[in-house]
């Protein structure tokens, strides 16, 4: 029996690509730690770029296969999958004074329309990447009806200080700041202009995230000054645009993405949110329009992240503070949020690899 070697591995290997980053495991960095005893039994990792791949078990198998058909030899192969999420640290706004460097990706829900679910989807997203052990964190930015603090169940809920910054609070593993956790709910109400922009700025900057792999950002409806300031000041890898089907919510869509695009934030894509109501005998009845989302995304050029139905125990999480994919995981609105969730953070792998090849 001839002895597998290191290079015969690296070497099988080299012939698997990613297939988002189009280029080989090797290549990437990703394999680490390759093992082989005296039997030829082989072992090694493969560092994904976020732990909620959606092509993780695709990658396993091709790396199997690779090596069966190059190493004949090995007898037992041993793949352990791990990841480490890269950074949009790469973009050119962060060649400015960054903030938030410990906080690898900040990603926006925003939507121009007020109602369309973009808390409910942000709150599931935040809690659903952190079922995939990533660290995540959620901020409100809805100065005016924060709804995180309810939709954790968290309402009366104080964070501490730690010196002159804010300890955000944590449930179902996600780190969450809120407005509503500062200010007694009718008081923010009399902010206006500069004065909202600081108060979102202030929570932003001295709160203290230590290290996140994602901060999702729920943002307020609408597309006016508060929304350009915060688009401009927070360093965004990029922005989940969440719509209904309807003509009017559409509209208001466009008007997100020219704000996101004038302020050189990527639209990561589109989240057609209530798209159809399921009956009980199993047709759906597309109550606010079929495909809007879908037809809307091709046509502006970027990605449709899934369709989520209308449910009530989606409502019903919302309003009893136990988020839908935790709640109840295997109903269909909470495995197109799953899925969408494992596209959102792919798309930010694809973003942050093409930003750091551009640099190069
Ligand atoms: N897929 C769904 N099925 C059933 N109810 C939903 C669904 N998505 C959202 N809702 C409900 O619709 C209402 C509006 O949702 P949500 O507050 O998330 O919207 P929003 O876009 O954040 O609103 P705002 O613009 O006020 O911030 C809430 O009562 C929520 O529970
Ligand atoms: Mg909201």
């Amino acid at each position: 029996m001839s002895k597998v070697t290191e290079a015969h591995i690296i070497e099988a290997l080299s012939s698997v690509q990613e297939p988002d980053l189009k280029k080989d495991l090797v290549t990437l960095c990703m394999i680490e730690d390759i093992g082989i005893d005296s039997g030829n039994n082989v072992s090694f990792t493969v560092v994904l770029t976020t732990p909620a791949c959606p092509m993780k078990e695709q990658i396993k198998q091709s790396c199997i296969d690779a090596i069966r058909k190059d190493v004949p030899e090995a007898a037992g192969i041993e793949v352990t999958m791990t990841s480490k999420v890269t950074s949009s640290c790469g973009h050119h706004q962060c060649n400015h004074e960054r903030p938030l460097k410990e906080v690898k990706n900040i990603i926006a829900v925003a939507s121009g329309k007020g109602g369309v679910g973009k808390s409910t989807f942000a709150v599931n997203l935040a809690v659903s990447l952190a079922k995939t052990g990533a660290t995540v964190g959620l901020v409100d930015a809805d100065l005016y009806g924060p709804s995180i603090p309810t939709m954790f169940g968290m309402q009366n809920k104080q964070p501490e200080m730690s010196g002159k910054n804010i300890v955000p609070l944590e449930k179902y593993g996600v780190k969450l700041m809120s407005i509503g956790f500062l200010v007694e709910p009718d008081t923010a109400l009399i902010w206006r202009g500069p004065m909202a922009s600081t108060a979102i700025k202030q929570f932003i900057t001295e709160v203290e995230w230590k290290e996140l792999d994602y901060l999702i950002f729920d943002f307020p409806p609408g597309t006016g000054d508060i929304q350009i300031t915060i688009a401009q000041t927070i360093p965004l890898t990029g922005a989940v645009i969440v719509t209904t089907p309807q003509d009017v919510a559409l509209a208001d869509v466009s008007k997100a993405v020219s704000m996101f695009r004038k302020v050189n934030v990527p639209i990561l894509g589109l989240v057609e949110n209530m798209s159809y109501y399921e009956l009980p005998d199993g047709t759906k009845d597309y109550i606010f329009g079929h495909h809007g989302g879908e037809i809307f995304a091709k046509t502006h050029g970027f990605d449709f992240l899934g369709a989520i139905p209308i449910d009530r125990g989606v409502r019903e999480g919302g309003d009893n503070g136990t988020p839908y994919v935790l709640g109840n995981p295997d109903s269909a609105p909470a495995q197109a949020i799953d899925r969408a969730s494992k596209e959102i953070a792919r798309r930010v792998s694809i973003t942050n690899a093409a930003s750091v090849e551009e640099l190069s």
